[in-house]
């Protein structure tokens, strides 16, 4: 069938499109203002329910690209990973070994990363690298950074998961943060990202100019998503770290380099100090698995360019952040806030009965 002409009739007052399909004139029997307002609504309907399906699927049956896609035939493909020492960046240093790729190891603590580096080679059968990095000194991060330039004249750097990072000792408001923890964590999430980054890069776009894609991931965080009271500086390097790695990403995706920000809600380790895995909050092994397993979905962040909330609960909370708009990213925040005084009421209660217990004994 083609409809060849539309025009509008009057009956009864009214106005009614008509629609000319092969000689036949058919009169749609609705005013027009009822029709423009039908196909306005049926349009977002549509747009709704294509995210939804969209994040269901995405998290049951379409895949993500196959991590192993982006090491070399030719050669060893090296991986770098950042604050590898514990939680999240222990989890991909071991799962990305898993995968039969090299590990160049970057942390803090010599000791704890040639533990790592031992384990993992004697596990998966692969080599490691160490690189002793504090990412919050500018000396430390530029000898480290040195060392890596180094190395990525004789490896194949084909993945960099920028994963350490720093929160506040405690939720604080902005007015009473200390200047040193300020600069802790502009320096440790910013600043190192930022340095590792840009000498990584050059060898990853020269790499897939004739060889397979490269990876960065940018591990960002949900506080990045919803604005955080009493985490404000940490959500701000959150939050930019996500808008870095989206104008990263469309810079060099025609130089087949994929760069995506990831978006972890609460995730059990050192940083989160939750112990025990629940429903919404995964072991560091689930989360990562679940990120190393859809790579290029968006899952969580339906309709944002180079994000994605890879575990389950995490996109699901993510997705109805953005679902009514003001009022449920509104939502987000006071929910934030409630749970953040709360955590900071517990904290301070604590150190007043160790404080209490430290008199008495
Ligand atoms: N866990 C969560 O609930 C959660 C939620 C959202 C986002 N994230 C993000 O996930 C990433 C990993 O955090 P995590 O949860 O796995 O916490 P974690 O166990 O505390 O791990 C953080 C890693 O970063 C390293 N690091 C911290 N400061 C550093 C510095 N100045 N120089 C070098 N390395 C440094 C730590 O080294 P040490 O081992 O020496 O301390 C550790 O290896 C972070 O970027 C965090 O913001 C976590």
């Amino acid at each position: 069938m083609v409809a060849d002409t539309i025009h509008l009739q009057t009956s009864s007052g009214l106005v009614h499109p008509s629609v000319n399909v092969l000689g036949y004139e058919i009169v749609v029997d609705l005013p027009i203002h009822t029709l423009i307002l039908s196909a306005i609504g049926g349009a977002f309907v549509l747009r709704y329910a294509y995210s939804w399906l969209k994040l269901l699927a995405e998290l049951t049956i379409i895949p993500g690209i196959n991590v192993k896609s982006f090491q070399s035939r030719k050669t060893s493909t090296w991986a770098l990973v950042t604050g590898c020492t514990s939680g999240l960046g222990l989890e991909f240093a071991r799962q990305l070994a898993a995968k039969k790729y090299n590990i160049v190891l970057l942390g803090r603590r010599q000791e704890a990363l040639d533990d790592l580096a031992k384990e993992i080679e004697s596990k998966y059968g692969v080599q490691t690298k160490t690189v002793l990095v504090d990412m919050a000194q500018a000396e430390s991060r530029s000898t480290a950074f040195a060392q890596v330039e180094a190395l990525g004249k004789e490896l194949d750097f084909g993945v960099l998961i920028n994963n350490a990072g720093v929160s506040h000792e405690m939720p604080v408001t902005f007015a009473e943060t200390p200047l040193a923890e300020i600069d802790n964590i502009v320096q440790t999430n910013f600043l190192g990202t930022f340095h590792l980054t840009r000498v990584v890069l050059p060898f990853m776009i020269a790499r897939s100019k004739s060889g397979p894609k490269s990876l960065i991931l940018n591990i960002g965080s949900m506080d990045g998503r919803v604005p955080p009271t009493l985490l404000a500086v940490y959500g701000a390097t959150k939050g930019g770290l996500s808008v870095f790695s989206k104008a990263l990403a469309e810079e060099v995706r025609g130089q087949r380099v994929l760069v995506n920000a990831v978006t972890p809600a609460f995730v059990i380790s050192n940083m989160s100090k939750i112990r025990k895995s629940s429903l919404t909050v995964p072991t560091a092994k689930v989360f990562v698995h679940a990120t190393l397993t859809s790579i290029g979905l968006a899952r969580g962040a339906q309709g944002r360019p180079y994000e994605m909330t890879p575990f389950w609960a995490h996109a699901f909370m993510d997705y109805f952040v953005s679902l009514f708009g003001y009022a449920s990213e509104m939502a987000g925040i006071k929910i934030v806030d409630y749970v953040h005084k709360d955590l900071r009421r517990r904290v301070l209660r604590k150190r007043a009965r160790d404080a209490a217990k430290g008199k008495q004994e």
